[in-house]
């Protein structure tokens, strides 16, 4: 076990040079393997992502058991292959960065144990990464002028949730779901009108590709606006479960919609409209009242749905409507990926954040409990 003081001595031998820092990132909460080198002048040396679509499509879903063999199989590749790629080994590395949480809890272990194991036989410093801190940071990476304090909404299969990052690890939620993800109700609702995964972006792009052939307008008024009504529509929270419960009834109750493809596209781009007005809405509540409360400099929207064209350009049109810019890490950079986890593993290095060789995974884990842990080595 590396030492907390010889991990500071190794840390401080690190930043004693000005060469530029590499670190390896490791992503395995869900169900993408992926490890990439990025380097702390902005270059991504390598990335590889193995997706796992043909083990989850035929489940009708993301099955924790399964996507932990697929990790345990394709890991070890995957990290040799990221090596390869960029002309590296293990010990070309500054540190070695690992998603701990929140995630799947048979799926983190792969990665944490693989990047322990690395680590700790190569004595370089080990970052367990935040995956939702790992989403939100990565925006920084793709904008380097981007600075603290900025709204970044995280928009995933498991998170829904708009934060006031104020610094590395400071984070304070602002607002939330209430039952489902909007990821997780996509998910379903791709699945209730019998789309199959696309390739990159599971049925999350499956659904957009849908509803791009679609007319929103006809049978959006069968859908309710979620958090909308006298009860509800001044309450600061999101909620998707209703909806999603709506678009299956409506094909219980008309079964026929499924027959016609032109009505599948109907009905994807009424729900995907409804999703995003519901998230404009409460999205508009909230930077109403935080706008007032903090000097914000950007609205970032990041997580695996972030990467959809039409919420993209409908929130940059809200952005500014604030006079904010809206910052959105290119699209293949908001589903899950090692580059991410790698760009946090070096801002938290570069702060003197690391971690002991002890650590254990966090398949449950507060955002808002990073500020506890600021304690530099
Ligand atoms: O961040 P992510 O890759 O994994 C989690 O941390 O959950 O997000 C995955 C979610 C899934 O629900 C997936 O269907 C959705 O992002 N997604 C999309 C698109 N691409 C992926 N949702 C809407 N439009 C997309 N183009
Ligand atoms: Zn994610």
């Amino acid at each position: 076990m590396l030492s907390r003081r010889f991990s500071c001595l190794l840390t401080r031998r690190c930043f004693s040079s000005q060469r530029r820092r590499l670190v390896l990132g490791i992503e395995t909460s869900c169900d993408d393997t992926s490890a990439a080198i990025v380097s702390s002048e902005r270059e991504i040396l390598s990335e590889v992502v193995r997706g796992q679509r043909e083990l989850h499509e035929p489940m009708g879903g993301i099955v924790p058991t399964l996507a932990s063999q697929g990790h345990s199989r394709y890991l070890p590749s995957v990290i040799r292959q990221t090596l390869e790629d960029a002309r590296l080994t293990v010990a070309d590395l500054d540190a070695v960065a690992v998603t701990r949480g929140p995630g799947l809890p048979p799926c983190l272990p792969v990665g944490l144990n693989a990047a322990k194991t690395l680590a700790a036989v190569m004595q370089k410093p080990l970052i367990g990464v935040h995956h939702m801190e790992a989403h939100a940071l990565t925006a920084r990476l793709s904008d380097p002028t981007l600075q603290f304090p900025f709204m970044t909404l995280l928009i995933s299969g498991g998170h829904t949730m708009l934060l006031t990052a104020r610094s590395l690890g400071d984070y304070t939620v602002v607002c939330n779901t209430l039952d489902d993800a909007v990821g997780e109700a996509i998910d379903k609702t791709a699945r209730t009108l019998g789309l199959a995964w696309a390739e990159k972006g599971g049925p999350g792009a499956a659904l957009e590709r849908a509803a791009a052939a679609g007319d929103p307008d006809r049978l959006a008024p069968r859908l309710p606006l979620p958090m909308s009504t006298h009860r509800n529509k001044n309450t600061l929270a999101w909620s998707f479960a209703g909806l999603k419960t709506a678009v299956t009834r409506l094909v219980q109750l008309e079964p026929s919609l499924l027959d016609d493809p032109q009505s599948v596209s109907d009905l994807a781009a009424a729900f995907q409209m409804t999703c995003i007005r519901h998230i404009e809405h409460k999205l508009t509540m909230a930077l109403d009242r935080e706008i007032k409360n903090t000097p914000l400099t950007a609205l970032v929207v990041s997580g695996g749905v972030a990467s959809n064209q039409l919420i993209r350009s409908r929130l940059d049109a809200l952005a500014q409507s604030y006079g904010l810019r809206l910052v959105c890490p290119p699209p293949q950079l908001c589903t899950d990926n090692g580059v991410m986890i790698a760009w946090t593993g070096l801002e938290r290095f570069q702060a003197g954040l690391i971690d002991e060789y002890t650590i254990t995974t966090r398949p449950k884990w507060s955002i808002e409990s990073l500020k506890e842990q600021q304690d530099p080595l």
